[in-house]
């Protein structure tokens, strides 16, 4: 059994990145909400324990507490902005309602020599005092250090920025050592988790492999399983991960909606079928597809129509593999390429305090209806996780580390009325654009353009400009090229792509797309656009 570190989360929006900084110190931890029992935590039996921030203020919320096990469980604590508040006031100290609401960049003094700090700085003064750069968000401030408890940092407007009983091992922090504006943040999280707790980094991609199909084979038994493949990063590695532990017993359905990007089909069956040797059905649906949008223009509906219909094929589909045909003995299984993000966004505590994001389309529905078990074995890991996953399995980089493609593909990526002549198009110059954007280097980094962009790809308009070409009159679909970068997609700027990336990739897509003269670049940032045009 790996060591654990048990996050509680009091409801902030960074929770998340936590968990990750802590995973990519190799050790294994999860986020629960913050009210969890004395029981669970005895029974979680952490090696250390994380308070998260909250958008609360504990004058305003006195209920949101940790639990009373927190500090008798005899194992290290961390508490992170308000997760500092809380520790104070539990444990006696004071808080109080800050007249300097600090938000953004600060300097902190380290003070006390401690062991999360020793030897972490990123200056230090004259004077020889050891600065940190750090990311501060609060309001309110501790006033009065706990019994026990000693000055552990500070900032000229938040004297006791940082407070720790190393008898105990509870350490504290005002400022967000999670997030990447704390140049130390990973260092310190390390320091707490590795050396503080003693967790032993052994949480790693290449040997929870052998974990995880231990553990696929265990619950399945001989019994089938059916997984939708999508060509999308979550799928593919969790039948790359099923097939490895149960080969034969796995069928993959791989329902093509005739909206995937240019030989993306034959690419994934390529990949499953032909290099892993897996069991996949490919159901060429498009026709289906292309008949029931024919008209439709509205992107909401589009978007309906797509998911109705991509339900209904996977279920025909299924049903067939639970009756058992194709010499099967019928599956009793569904897998999903769940991840932990779908997992938590959709939780949130028992008290609700926590802001829930959004409830994701993997979690609950399909299962159920088809009355199989569900399967989910990427459940525990991040993204990051996955793709590393999916290297160490053996998947190709470049399918691995993919921007993201929508479930319903080029459907929105066409405006207005989707038909099989602006989808052929649309293919032919995205693939361009992708293809170059793969192959053009930024100096400065050393990086290609397509991993200096988050998402990137192709919009077909269906409006028609005139063009010259040759000695003739050109009357011809007009394209527009999307390259975004963001950290989370709820927000994104447009990418400054080169100019000599655009003029080559509207060069070629002008010139090798028939029915394509003009092409232009969308610079528009998201708010107010979204990524997406639909
Ligand atoms: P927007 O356009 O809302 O996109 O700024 C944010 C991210 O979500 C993706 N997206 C979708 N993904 N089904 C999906 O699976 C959808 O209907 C859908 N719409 C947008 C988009 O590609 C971007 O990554």
């Amino acid at each position: 059994m790996h060591d654990k570190v048990l996050i509680l989360d009091f409801g902030s929006q960074v929770t998340q990145l936590i968990a990750r900084r802590v995973r990519e110190a190799q050790v294994y931890c999860e986020i629960h909400p913050n009210d969890v029992s004395d029981d669970f935590i005895k029974a979680f039996m952490p090696k250390a324990i994380i308070l998260s921030g909250s958008h609360a203020s504990t004058y305003e919320d006195h209920e949101l507490r940790a639990p009373a096990q927190v500090w008798q469980q005899g194992v290290p604590v961390l508490g992170i902005c308000y997760g500092m508040q809380t520790m104070a006031v539990q444990l006696g100290g004071q808080v109080s309602w800050s007249d300097h609401r600090e938000f953004g960049y600060a300097e902190v003094r380290a003070h006390g020599h401690t062991q999360l700090l020793s030897g972490i700085e990123d200056f230090a003064t004259p004077e020889g005092h050891g600065m940190l750069k750090v990311w501060m968000s609060h309001g309110d401030k501790v006033s009065a250090l706990p019994p026990g408890f000693k000055l552990m940092a500070s900032t000229p407007s938040c004297p006791i920025a940082g407070m720790a009983d190393e008898s105990r091992h509870f350490y504290a922090v005002q400022f967000h050592p999670e997030v990447t504006h704390t140049l130390k943040g990973e260092a310190m999280l390390r320091r707490f988790v590795r050396d503080i707790a003693g967790c032993q980094g052994d949480w790693q991609m290449g040997s929870y492999i052998d974990e995880a199909v231990a553990k696929i084979r265990e619950q399945v038994g001989d019994e089938e399983v059916i997984l939708g493949l999508s060509g999308g990063v979550d799928s593919s590695v969790a039948a790359a991960l099923i097939h490895r532990a149960i080969g034969d017993q796995l069928t993959c359905v791989f329902v093509d909606h005739g909206l995937l990007r240019l030989n993306e089909g034959d690419a994934v069956m390529e990949m499953f079928e032909g290099k892993l040797h897996a069991h996949v059905v490919r159901v060429d649906a498009s026709e289906l597809f292309l008949k029931e949008l024919a008209g439709v223009t509205d992107p909401e509906q589009k978007r309906k129509i797509i998911g109705r219909l991509f339900v209904d094929v996977f279920k025909a589909e299924a049903e067939k593999l639970k009756a058992g045909d194709r010499g099967h003995k019928g599956a009793k299984w569904l897998a999903q390429g769940t991840i932990y993000p779908d997992v938590v966004e959709s939780g949130g505590t028992k008290t609700k305090k926590a802001t829930t994001i959004k409830s994701h389309h993997n979690v609950g529905g399909l299962p159920e209806q088809l009355g199989l078990k569900l399967l989910e074995p990427l459940r525990e890991l991040f993204k990051d996780e996955v793709r590393a996953l999916g290297v160490a399995l053996g998947l190709p980089a470049e399918m691995v580390y993919r921007h993201p493609f929508p479930g319903p593909g080029l459907g929105v990526r066409i405006l207005g009325e989707v038909k099989k002549e602006y989808a052929d198009l649309l293919r032919r110059a995205d693939a361009i654009f992708i293809e170059e954007l793969r192959g053009w280097k930024d100096e400065a980094t050393g990086k290609s353009w397509y991993e200096l962009t988050s998402q990137a790809f192709t919009v077909f308009l269906p409006v028609k400009s005139v063009g010259v070409m040759g000695d003739g009159r050109t009357y011809d679909y007009v394209v527009a090229l999307r390259a975004v970068q963001t950290s989370d997609f709820m927000t994104a700027d447009w990418a400054e792509l080169p100019y000599g990336l655009l003029k080559k990739v509207s060069g070629r897509i002008i010139n090798e797309v028939r029915g394509i003269n003009r092409v232009t670049y969308d610079v528009s940032s998201k708010p107010p656009a979204t990524i997406e045009w639909e």
